[in-house]
């Protein structure tokens, strides 16, 4: 089985737009190193992410995450176990978006996340459209 963990948080103010990309650019390259799928968006002022992987990777990771000065306001959304498919693990990759991408890389995640998490798709869809005021 593999877990997922999905939250929302805010910026720290003193957070340039430089050290935004930098954080973008590292958690793709790490999480693509720990076979961790999911998103992290960053839209005006505001980051949702979405984990996906083995639990014990992903809870351990969250607990960091949440220690992280660069962020607060932490609420979590969603912590449950999801199914292994064989997408999850072979088309592995983390996909990182902020304000300057266009729907386009976002409309690829969701594509992807339904084929690989069909059961959890719905809730993430969800969660993404009401972040990005698509509603
Ligand atoms: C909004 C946000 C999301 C983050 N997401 C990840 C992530 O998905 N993977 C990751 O390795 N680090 C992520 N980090 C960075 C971690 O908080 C932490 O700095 C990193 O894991 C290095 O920790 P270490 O130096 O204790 O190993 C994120 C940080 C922030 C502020």
């Amino acid at each position: 089985m593999r877990y997922t963990i999905s939250y929302v948080s805010t910026s720290n103010p003193n957070v340039s737009d430089i050290d935004i990309t930098q954080l973008m650019d590292y958690v793709k390259t790490q999480n693509c190193l720990l076979n961790i799928t999911g998103i992290l968006i960053y839209s005006d002022g505001n980051f949702l992410q979405v984990l996906e992987g083995a639990k014990e990777v992903i809870t351990t990771l969250f607990e960091k995450i949440k220690k992280d000065p660069r962020h607060y306001n932490i609420i979590k959304m969603l912590d449950k176990e999801i199914s292994d498919t064989s997408f999850s693990d072979y088309h592995s990759s983390f996909t990182v978006i902020s304000d300057h991408d266009g729907p386009i890389e976002l409309q690829k995640f969701l594509k992807k996340e339904k084929l690989s998490n069909p059961e959890h798709f719905k809730s993430i869809q969800y969660l993404i459209q009401k972040f990005m005021k698509l509603l």
